[in-house]
């Protein structure tokens, strides 16, 4: 047989002894403790899930939920652009399955998101004749939108990710390059949690960002959140994404956002949480990987199983985040994947397509991976006097 040259590299390091993800080893007799119950007592233990997993498809996915997890979070059903496709068209088939799959499994349900610049309808800025829709009309959606989908679940979500991602990384202000902050500015974010607290006055809700371990970015969010309060608004608590590196951020950065956190007396989410293994050149952002393979093979370099001394850095790495977790276990009720297992997660799509990533705890065919043992390590050791 003849392979193609670009397939030959990743033959090479298999044959040298790399875990291939097709030759999983065969489940083990013992049981690995649950995830939710190594961290009782400290805070919940969530993931992201998305269609394969609402119907059951991936049976594997599935097994591991409602093994591991006690919180679920809709990855992607719930956003605007697929619960809301077209003005007063509402899509509920997957989020009212995404519900009652929480309720059978007897596990918190969460709402994401409700405003957000990225994956929101073309519809939803303008008006029929393609003109930019008014400061007014844009609230009437936005109120229309929050009360139909918060109310629709109401008593049935537990919290919801109200805002997502509405300030800046560079400089902490809000992202008035977006329509929503644009055209409403912070009246966008205001409105927003007004009318999911109308809709359903014992949900909780959440202000969610990424890269709050930034001092500057997180200084921003803090300050749309005192903004929050001081309108006499409902806010019950932030969403850190947690979308790391195997070497960023820092732990005393992570350190550093929990103890601000605490601070401004907020209850802490990891909202989001992957270690991505893979190198992130800016310059390739959006690519395709089949496009540029030839170019720099080195962007996927785990295409054939990952080596085990990187086995071992992940591990490592996810057992020092869950040791300051646990310090903060005061702020921090829950702590969600961004996904089950590697096969699910979008860092095989970002930001380069068709990568193979090991961002999460359980394997491609849902082993617990080394990392998996180290978090539950990391996690009973918290729980010692
Ligand atoms: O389902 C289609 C498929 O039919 C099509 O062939 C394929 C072609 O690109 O696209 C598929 O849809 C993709 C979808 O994920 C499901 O995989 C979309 O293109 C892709 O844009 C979408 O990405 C999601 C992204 O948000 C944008 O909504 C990721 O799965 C999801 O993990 C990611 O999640 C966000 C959080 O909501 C907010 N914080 C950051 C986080 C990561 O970006």
């Amino acid at each position: 047989m003849k392979l193609p040259s670009r397939l030959i590299p990743f033959v090479f390091l298999a044959a040298l002894g790399c875990q291939s993800h097709s030759t999983a080893p065969a489940p083990t007799a013992a049981d690995p403790t649950p995830l939710k119950e190594a961290a009782r007592g400290l805070f919940r233990v969530g993931a992201a899930i998305n269609a394969g997993q609402i119907t059951g498809r991936d049976a594997v996915g599935s097994r591991l939920l409602a093994t591991h997890f006690d919180s679920i979070t809709a990855e992607n059903n719930m956003k605007w652009m697929h619960i809301g496709p077209a003005p007063d068209r509402f899509n509920f088939d997957l989020p009212d399955r995404f519900v009652a799959l929480g309720e059978r499994l007897g596990v918190q349900v969460i709402g994401h998101t409700l405003v957000w610049h990225s994956q929101a309808p073309k519809w939803l800025f303008h008006d029929a004749d393609g003109s930019e829709v008014s400061r007014e009309e844009l609230l009437r959606r936005l109120r229309h939108h929050v009360a139909t989908v918060v109310g629709r679940y109401k008593g049935r979500v537990a919290g919801w990710d109200v805002v997502n991602e509405a300030i800046r990384d560079e400089d902490g202000t809000l992202r008035t390059d977006k329509p929503w902050y644009r055209i409403l500015g912070e009246e966008a974010v205001f409105a927003a949690f007004e009318a999911a607290h109308q809709a359903d006055p014992d949900a909780e809700l959440y202000y969610n960002d990424y890269g709050l371990e930034n001092p500057v970015k997180r200084a921003g969010v803090l300050k749309l959140i005192a903004a929050i309060r001081a309108r006499g608004l409902r806010i019950d608590g932030i969403g850190s994404q947690g979308h790391y590196g195997l070497d960023w951020p820092l732990l005393s950065e992570i350190d550093a956002s929990l103890v601000d956190f605490a601070q401004a007396g907020l209850k802490v989410m990891y909202t989001e949480l992957d270690v991505t293994v893979l190198p992130r050149p800016e310059n390739y952002f959006g690519a395709e990987i089949s496009k540029i393979y030839k170019l720099a093979p080195e962007l996927d370099p785990y295409r054939a199983g990952m080596p085990a001394d990187k086995q071992a850095e992940l591990a490592k790495r996810y057992a020092d985040i869950f040791a300051i977790f646990a310090k903060h276990r005061e702020s921090i009720t829950r702590v969600t994947f961004w996904g089950i297992h590697d096969r699910m997660s979008w860092l095989n799509n970002w930001p380069i397509r068709g990568r193979t990533d090991y961002a999460l705890l359980f394997d491609r065919a849902g082993e617990p991976k080394p990392a998996f043992h180290a978090v539950v390590e990391a996690l009973q050791a918290a729980q010692k006097p």
